[in-house]
């Protein structure tokens, strides 16, 4: 490793989705529920789990962390300490992270309960003290971290307890006492002791009341050191020195050569000392085999290699940052022992042709990060060298005899240059040759590039090039291929039979305009696939042939596709046809619609399914019904409304669904609780709606102790507008259940009326009956009304379902009362609180002069949405008045709409319009809309008069 170990910030395995997603997908459903301020990652063991609360500004530790919480994150919050309550009963917790927090205080025995913890990550807080008692308990512990902090004291008994403790960071602190970390370099197991950027002025022995530490690693760099003596053999396990950057010269002084007897590397990197103290030092370091020596110019040029070379177990050597311009014959001349070298940026352009011939023995050389204009004449012949890297250089082309004779050379890196034509005849000698990395290259064309063959090529990366197209044998000759990455931005077009030979090709990353099944021939064991569809800016769209594309690779086990071309691709049901053993489908910007009820039927061992950033709108259960291995379901970012598909989708493998940034505004938790696997659902980003219908919700959310609706205690109400700005977990449950224990009095009193009368009738007069009712109830209404000579308060009343809400508010409110001007009379915004929703409804219709009814499948599921429909229909016929607009969302085939016959005559007859497919023009649609609220309220039979869509 590097010079990382001190003062990074190294974030855990951030919560990507597919890492959480591959633990996921190995364990039982658990228990998991939802927290208020954090989220729940179940972990493969099944009673564990993870738990991350990161980046959420909190001020005090949640207090509903589980008690078997294996992990807990509390990284990036504003918390301002931890009291002995707090962590109270996390027995099991292993890992703790509080990093970048605003601590300046932790309570004696906060962790006392941790008995397990084994990391502590307390890096950037503002702690200034190690009090004594800070620590107790944590008898298992063997990391901690407490870099980036502002501690002067450390209280001596601070660290008795943690016998087990192998890593302290201390970096960037405010010590200035070598005696304030005698206690840490006394522990028994301690290994690696991070204690750089503080103020230590020396580091001396003498100041140690011990006889032995344990210590393998120290970090002590970047302290304004005075002296570094060792008079006692108090290291001898010590392997790695950091000593870099301690400005300026300090005295080294080791008594005897044995005390340091394991040190392995030192690290000196912009350290200034004198010429003569470097060479004691180099003296004294017998044992040394990798030294770096970053940012010491000077030195170099007045003979200081010859000191380091002369170091008799010195093999490796990082001479980074030393602006080396050119490379001489001279300089490396006593180093011929050397087996890796690392020249790295040293903005070099050249490197003299007998340079490196002393190194006999290199095996690994960096050259990365110079300006190299073309690859270096001195690598040639150097018969032994593994690892050559190019990388971030200059060079524009490679020549024939570029690698002459490196016949050992397994990895060549050459990404980031300027290589535009790549000849095949460079890599000849390249036998061994098993990863070549030609990333980021302005390669225009493949064809005759590997015209040598390179039998032993394992990985490929030709990302990022440009060329246009891949020709048929392109890789003909590269047989032992398993991966090949031909990502591009630009248009490729790719004949068949580009990759014929590769049968053991196991990962393709490919960029193609046009994709049919024949390109895919020649790599029958193929089990990843990556296909990125490039942007074009011209009129022609994706094709993808009719024929299904996949056929020809049976073992595919994930196929993932990026789509970026804007205009749509016509997406045939066959498409994943043939491929029989998919486990991962990945689907980016892809669908434009959504997908053929038939698309899966290919694919029964689909366990994870992601489809992103489409335009699905509508699924139906028969898309689902063949995929029941399926685990993860992921829809973000599309345009779904309603969850009813998942009824029916027998779904019952399902562990994780994610339904972020939808147009969901109400949720049914009985079709939730259709999920027998679930325990993860997001739904974050959806425009929900907090009403009373939204309880049993609300209820579930809360209670259910099988699923964890992630964040959902930060799920914003959007509906009614009333509402916005409360949260949906905020919702007063109680307010309904005063309103839904009158309904069900009613109701019930109703219903025994009800089955009494229509179990009577049922037989003969089923609908006629219902009709009758409601046709009564509104005669009595409206002949009241009449008397009354009730005014017309509103232009219409939108009867729409609850889960069309969002393009109620985002569509048709900004153009139907913002640009046209109409007062509307919506359900949430302008019902009357308290009066029953039979009346409403019958104020709303005889209050406005129109009726437009939102027709969705939603719609006409819902039972309210089809009264106000009879009733508005009603009117129609009563007062022989056209005052019902059809707004049709989806497509509907009016065979579907025959159970609502009566809505199927009115479709024939009256004024119907469709709301366009995604992505037409919305302007002729309200156009239309206008004009049939402006059409006066006279009777118009058969007037087919609006047809701005198509007939349904
Ligand atoms: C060489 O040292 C630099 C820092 O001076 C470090 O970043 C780099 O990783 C080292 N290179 C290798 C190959 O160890
Ligand atoms: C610890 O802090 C929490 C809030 O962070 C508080 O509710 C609790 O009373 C505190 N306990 C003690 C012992 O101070
Ligand atoms: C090679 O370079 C080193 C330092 O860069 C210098 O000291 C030495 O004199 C040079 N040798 C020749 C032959 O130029
Ligand atoms: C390459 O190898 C050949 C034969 O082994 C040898 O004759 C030739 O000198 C070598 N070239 C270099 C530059 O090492
Ligand atoms: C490649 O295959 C496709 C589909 O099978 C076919 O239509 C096309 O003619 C083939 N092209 C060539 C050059 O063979």
């Amino acid at each position: 490793g590097g010079h990382t170990g001190c003062c990074i910030v190294v974030r855990e395995a951030s919560t990507s989705t597919n890492f959480l997603l591959s633990v996921l997908l190995h364990l039982n459903p658990l228990l998991a529920y939802s927290l208020k301020n954090c989220a729940v990652f179940p972990s493969y063991d099944v009673w564990d789990i993870f738990v991350t609360c990161a980046d959420r500004d909190l001020t005090s530790i949640p207090d509903d962390i589980p008690e078997n919480t294996l992990s807990l994150d509390l990284d990036t919050n504003q918390i301002l300490t931890v009291n002995r309550t707090d962590l109270r009963g996390l027995s099991k917790l292993l890992y703790l992270h509080m990093e970048c927090n605003a601590m300046s205080h932790i309570d004696d025995r906060a962790f006392e309960d941790l008995v397990h913890l084994r990391d502590l990550l307390l890096g950037s807080n503002t702690l200034t003290t190690v009090t004594e008692d800070m620590f107790q308990g944590l008898f298992r512990l063997e990391n901690l971290s407490l870099e980036k902090n502002q501690i002067q004291y450390i209280s001596p008994k601070a660290f008795q307890p943690l016998t087990r403790l192998q890593k302290v960071n201390l970096c960037y602190n405010r010590l200035h006492q070598l005696t304030e970390i005698v206690p840490i370099l006394q522990l028994p197991n301690l290994r690696e002791l991070v204690a750089g950027m503080n103020r230590f002025s020396s580091f001396e022995t003498d100041d140690l009341p011990f006889n032995k530490s344990s210590l393998k690693i120290l970090w002590f760099n970047g302290n304004p050191l005075r002296k570094f003596s060792v008079t006692k053999d108090v290291f001898p396990y010590l392997e790695f020195l950091d000593l870099s950057k301690c400005v300026p010269g300090f005295e080294w002084d080791v008594k005897e050569n044995n005390f340091l007897r394991s040190l392995k590397g030192l690290y000196l990197s912009g350290t200034e000392v004198s010429f003569e103290m470097y060479r004691t030092i180099f003296q004294s370091a017998f044992a040394v085999e990798y030294i770096w020596l970053s940012s010491i110019k000077e030195w170099l040029n007045i003979g200081l290699i010859k000191f380091v070379c002369q170091m008799p177990s010195l093999t490796r050597l990082n001479l980074t940052l030393n602006n080396i311009y050119t490379l001489n014959a001279t300089l490396l001349q006593p180093c011929s022992q050397i087996t890796e070298l690392v020249l790295s940026s040293n903005a070099m352009t050249n490197l003299s042709e007998k340079s490196l011939r002393p190194l006999n023995r290199l095996e690994e050389l960096y050259l990365d990060n110079n300006f190299l204009h073309r690859v270096p004449v001195a690598v040639r012949g150097l018969s032994k060298l593994i690892v050559l890297d190019l990388s971030f250089n200059d060079i524009g082309e490679l020549g024939c005899f570029d690698f002459l004779n490196l016949t050992s050379l397994l990895n060549l890196f050459l990404q980031r240059n300027r290589i535009s034509v790549l000849r095949g005849c460079a890599f000849k000698d390249l036998k061994e040759l098993t990863e070549l990395n030609i990333e980021s290259n302005p390669v225009y064309t493949m064809h005759d590039t590997f015209t040598v063959s390179l039998r032993k090529l394992f990985i490929l990366n030709m990302n990022m090039n440009g060329f246009q197209g891949l020709r048929k044998g392109d890789f003909k000759v590269l047989p032992s291929l398993q991966a090949l990455y031909l990502q591009s931005l630009m248009i490729c077009s790719v004949e068949n039979g580009t990759f014929y030979g590769l049968h053991h090709l196991i990962t393709l990353a490919l960029s193609a305009y046009t994709v049919n099944r024949d390109i895919f021939r020649g790599m029958p064991n193929l089990k990843n696939l990556t296909l990125y569809l490039p942007a074009s800016g011209n009129s022609l769209s994706h094709q993808f042939n009719e024929d299904p594309p996949f056929v020809f690779l049976p073992f595919l086990t994930s196929l993932t596709i990026y789509n970026s071309n804007k205009k749509s691709i016509v997406i045939s049901p066959n498409l994943l046809c043939g491929l029989q053993y998919l486990e991962e489908f990945t689907a980016v910007t892809f669908f434009t619609e959504t997908p053929h009820t038939d698309t899966f039927t290919y694919t029964p061992r689909l366990t994870s399914l992601q489809i992103t950033n489409s335009h699905v709108t509508n699924l139906k259960p028969e898309l689902f019904q063949p995929l029941t291995n399926l685990q993860a379901l992921d829809l973000p970012k599309n345009k779904l409304r309603s969850l009813n598909f998942l009824t029916r989708a027998n779904l019952s493998a399902l562990i994780w669904l994610n339904l972020r940034d939808n147009e969901l505004t109400m949720i049914n938790e009985t079709i939730l609780q259709s999920l027998p696997a679930l325990t993860y659902l997001d739904l974050s980003g959806n425009p929900l709606t907090c009403d009373c219908l939204s309880i049993g919700f609300i209820e579930w959310v809360k209670n259910n102790n099988q699923t964890q609706v992630v964040n959902a205690y930060q799920y914003d109400c959007y509906f009614p507008p009333s509402k916005q700005g409360t949260k949906l977990l905020d919702f007063d449950v109680q307010s309904c259940k005063m309103e839904l224990n009158f309904l069900c009095f009613i109701s019930s009193a109703c219903l025994v009326v009800l089955t009494l009368i229509t179990s009577f009738m049922y037989h003969f007069l089923r609908w006629q009956i219902v009709y009758a009712c409601c046709l009564f109830l509104a005669f009595l209404y409206d002949s009241r009304n009449r008397r009354k000579g009730f005014p017309h308060l509103y232009d219409a009343f939108i009867s729409y379902n609850v889960n069309d809400e969002a393009w109620v508010y985002r569509e048709m409110l900004p153009a139907l009362e913002g640009e046209q001007g109409w007062r509307l009379c919506l359900h949430h915004r302008d019902f009357q609180p308290g009066k029953p929703i039979i009346e409403n409804i019958m104020d709303a219709i005889y209050s406005s002069r129109k009726t437009i009814c939102v027709i969705s499948w939603n719609y006409l599921q819902s039972e309210w949405c089809s009264k106000e429909f009879q009733m508005a229909s009603f009117r129609l016929f009563d007062e022989q008045k056209d005052v019902l607009i059809l707004l049709f969302l989806e497509e509907i085939p009016a065979q579907q709409l025959s159970p609502y016959y009566r809505m199927r005559k009115l479709v024939k007859k009256r004024t119907y319009l469709s709301w366009p497919k995604a992505g037409q023009h919305t302007g002729v649609f309200w156009q239309s809309v206008r004009r049939a609220l402006e059409t006066e309220d006279a009777p118009e039979e058969d007037s087919n008069l609006l047809t701005a869509g198509r007939a349904p």
